[in-house]
């Protein structure tokens, strides 16, 4: 493990899933399985060796039975994502932090529940280690996916998916949604949008009838089926973002004001370490990778999650937030990534 807590992981396998997505699993060494044992829903951050690129891909097998492996589809012109889905090969390495996150439920095999699971496109990764893990271990409980692609030549994990449902043809329920082919179902052919989420939950998938939802896609559809979902009565609905528009720049410091600064003592790893950050510069984990260089992070825009630190003392301001739920808020949790002291001194505890 290196100062920043990457693993060296080799590459076992490469496998096309559609023209512009590959599955990539990892060879794990025994002293490292539990290292790397993930939870349902859970991503890794992956950085290629040589560079400082690093980004987080879901892992998108059961928890319980499948290997780690992530799927990523290609972003045209992105760098990490142009390079894994057309470079990379079996027996290259990647350097990999351990699982994080918390999106998924925690699967109990006693649970008797429904789960509603949304997905678009690559957004599938971490509802398949859900769908998968929960019919894994809760015997008693039930999936149904909504899962919204253009044409089924685009559909991440099709075969996977219709072997899941052979495995258990009662307890899931598998809808694909096309925008670009017609299906038998007027319902399910077009784009899974506002009024199409509207129409499914007033006839397919009665909102009252599912316990959790979960929900991973791009930004607009995501926001959407929330929206759609918690005006039906939705009790639980969880959201994983994978991108979101960058904030908007902070004000400059209007002319003749002073600096203000303010001391923060950030714990990680079981080593404190203490610096000086303005309150109107840069964020408080660039501030703290400065002198911390095993400071976690990702994708520095306030959606991974991977940067979260709790407040224990003093208070910080927060940019955007797109990755923590309200329990973890009222926990004093903040994304280092995206928060501004208010104090002048703070106390932060990396998780
Ligand atoms: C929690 C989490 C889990 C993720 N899981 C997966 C996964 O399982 N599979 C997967 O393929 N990706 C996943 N991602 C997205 C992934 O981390 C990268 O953002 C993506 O691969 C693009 O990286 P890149 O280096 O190719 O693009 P970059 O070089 O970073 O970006 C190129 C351009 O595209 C924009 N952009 C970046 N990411 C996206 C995006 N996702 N959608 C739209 N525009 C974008 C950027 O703003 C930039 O303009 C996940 C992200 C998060 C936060
Ligand atoms: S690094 Fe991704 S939320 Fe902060």
């Amino acid at each position: 493990m290196d100062e920043a807590g990457f693993h060296r992981l080799r590459v076992g396998g490469v496998d096309r899933l559609t023209d512009d997505a590959v599955a990539v699993t990892f060879e794990l060494p025994d002293a490292l399985a539990p290292v790397f044992r993930h939870r349902a829903g859970q991503h890794l951050t992956v950085r290629r060796p040589g560079s400082d690129a690093r980004r987080t891909y879901s892992v998108c097998t059961s928890a319980v039975t499948g290997p780690l492996r992530v799927a990523v589809k290609r972003l045209d012109g992105g760098l990490l994502s142009t390079w894994l889905t057309d470079g990379l090969r079996p027996g290259d390495e990647l350097e990999v932090l351990p699982p994080a996150g918390r999106f998924g439920p925690a699967v109990d095999p006693a649970r008797r529940r429904r789960y509603g699971l949304v997905a678009a496109g690559s957004g599938i990764t971490p509802l398949l280690s859900i769908a998968a893990t929960v019919l894994d271990v809760e015997p008693h409980s039930e999936v149904v996916l909504l899962y919204g692609n253009r044409t089924t030549g685009d559909v991440m994990f099709l075969e996977e998916l219709s072997d899941l449902k052979d495995r258990h043809p009662t307890r899931l329920e598998l809808l694909h949604v096309l925008s670009g082919e017609e299906q038998e179902s007027e319902l399910l052919s077009g784009r899974l949008d506002r009024q199409r989420l509207q129409r499914l939950v007033a006839t397919l998938v009665p909102v009252d009838e599912v316990d959790e939802w979960y929900l991973c896609g791009p930004f607009a559809l995501v926001t959407e089926a929330r929206e759609v979902l918690r005006e039906a009565g939705a009790r639980q609905v969880h959201v994983e973002l994978f991108h979101a528009a960058a904030p908007p720049p902070r004000p400059p410091r209007p002319p003749g004001q002073a600096v203000a600064t303010s001391t923060v003592i950030a714990t990680l790893h079981g080593r404190t370490s203490t610096v000086a950050v303005e309150r109107d510069g840069q964020p408080v984990l660039d501030a703290v990778l400065a002198v911390r260089p095993d400071a976690p992070f990702a994708c520095k825009g306030g959606v991974c999650g991977t940067c979260r630190a709790r407040v224990v003392e003093g208070a910080v301001a927060m940019d955007v937030n797109y990755a923590l739920e309200p329990d973890e808020l009222a926990a004093g949790v903040v994304l280092t990534c995206q928060a501004h002291p208010t104090t002048d001194r703070v106390r932060l505890a990396f998780l």
